[in-house]
């Protein structure tokens, strides 16, 4: 963050106030309000962030008029093309793409601890057969801090090291787990031998009465999904991550915060929401009355998978994810689907409406997502969970971050309060 010296002056009640103007190595410059409050007695309001930079990071940069998307500088396009998902995870931890010998150590030690405490099969088990697998994280994710004291103290580098390390490895295996548990069955233990999107395949689809086999097409498929999820700079869930951690909770928990946030519809939600949808859509002659309701400001409804906070141009995610989707769908030989033909029909009127042009909404990473994981097997409440152990890493890299920052402060937003002013006790009887 360079201090450029420059300043920007806000006039105020006859009085000025000089705002220090930092500047990040790329993208737009940041007004420092930081002493607002104590020099002018005023807060700022911005509701949602949409003007808000609410810390300084170095992990991931998001150019939405661009439509560019850079772990540590590296384009999106790139990795997805050339690098692997754990790769990808040492990028975003470790600030720099490993050497050989650094990639076989870092691989070596996720895939040793993909197993999961033995006791936490029982904590699964007193979840109802129906809940959702995204309940079935946020608890035993949050449990983890139950189970794993010895990497639960934040002030410890290696400790803090540690509690990555574990989530990275066991967020598969908790999905799979919530997953066979919904479906009535037997748990899948990891297995080493496999890469890690290959072993979340084995852990999703395999049963002890007969031997399964991973597609390698599929594994590189998921491998895909899984670097396209894995950090997006302070969404919803990113923030809520490190909001959380500010207070110094111990890191799954506040990995549990993260994973509550994101389902929401709005957010991870969407995958499934928006595949949902066009199961209710149906039909390609229905499209017409979806997008009026779309349109339509009396009606809540929204087309799922369009539309970003950020993204003004395209999702990049969303380009990759479409190649990806063609690819899938040919391997496995589905040209035919009527889900499909909703969705490439529906992409197409949307893009070429003027509602959808003006506002500039595209389709985003969600849109295709869901058509894949579809298509592999997957049943649409498994969507979430798969983004949200795809995100994990991101939201570990941005916490260590947040914890290594000597100048740290807990997060405590301010309010513009539209309440009662103060007013005395009515004893009840004379209310
Ligand atoms: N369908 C129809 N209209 C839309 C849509 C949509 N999907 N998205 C936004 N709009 C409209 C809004 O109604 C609003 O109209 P107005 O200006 O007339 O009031 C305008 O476009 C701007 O939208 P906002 O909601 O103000 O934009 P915001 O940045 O707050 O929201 C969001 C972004 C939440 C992603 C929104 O576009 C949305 O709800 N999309 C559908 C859900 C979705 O796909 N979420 C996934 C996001 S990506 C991710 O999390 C991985």
């Amino acid at each position: 963050m360079a201090d450029t010296k420059r300043t920007a002056t806000l006039t105020l009640d006859g009085k000025t106030y000089d705002l220090p103007v930092l500047s990040p190595t790329v993208g737009p410059d940041v007004l420092d309000i930081r002493k607002l409050y104590a020099q002018a007695d005023v807060f700022t309001y911005d509701p949602g962030f949409t003007s808000t930079a609410a810390c300084d990071s170095a992990i991931t940069y998001i150019d939405g008029d661009k439509g560019e998307l850079l772990y540590r500088g590296y384009p999106i396009e790139q990795l997805a093309d050339k690098s692997h998902y754990l790769e990808v995870c040492y990028l975003l931890l470790n600030g720099e793409l490993p050497n050989k010998a650094q990639m076989a150590d870092f691989e070596g030690r996720i895939t040793r601890h993909t197993m999961l405490h033995e006791q936490i099969h029982n904590f699964f088990r007193g979840f109802r057969r129906d809940s959702h697998p995204m309940a079935t994280m946020v608890g035993v994710v949050g449990a983890m801090s139950a189970f794993y004291h010895d990497s639960l103290d934040i002030n410890d580098p290696w400790q803090r090291e540690v509690a990555a390390m574990r989530m990275i490895a066991k967020l598969p295996t908790i999905a799979a787990m919530a997953y066979k548990y919904s479906i009535g069955q037997p748990f899948v233990y990891p297995r080493n031998d496999l890469d890690y999107a290959s072993n979340f395949l084995h852990m999703c689809f395999s049963v002890p009465a007969e031997t399964y086999t991973v597609q390698p097409a599929l594994a590189k498929a998921m491998d895909r999904i899984m670097m396209l999820h894995a950090d997006h700079e302070q969404n919803a869930s990113t923030s809520t991550v490190r909001l959380a951690g500010s207070s110094g909770a111990n890191p799954f928990a506040c990995i549990a915060a993260g994973i509550a946030c994101l389902w929401g519809p709005a957010h991870g939600g969407a995958n499934q929401a928006c595949l949902e949808m066009l199961r209710e859509i149906g039909t390609v002659d229905r499209i017409p009355e979806f997008i009026a309701r779309a349109k339509d400001k009396n009606d809540p409804f929204k087309l799922m998978g369009f539309g970003h906070r950020v993204y003004k141009n395209f999702d990049p995610r969303a380009k990759v994810m479409k190649e990806s989707a063609d690819e899938v769908l040919d391997l496995l030989g589905v040209h035919n689907n009527p889900l499909l033909q909703v969705a490439k029909e529906l992409e197409q009127i949307a893009l070429h409406d003027e509602y959808f042009i003006e506002k500039k909404l595209y389709p985003n990473v969600d849109f295709y997502s869901g058509i894949i994981l579809e298509a592999m097997g997957f049943p649409t409440s498994m969507f979430t969970p798969i983004f949200a152990l795809s995100r994990t890493v991101g939201w570990i890299s941005q916490w260590k971050e947040m914890i290594s920052d000597p100048a740290g402060k807990i997060g405590r937003p301010r309010q513009l309060y539209t309440g009662a002013v103060a007013r005395d006790y009515l004893e009840v009887e004379n209310r």
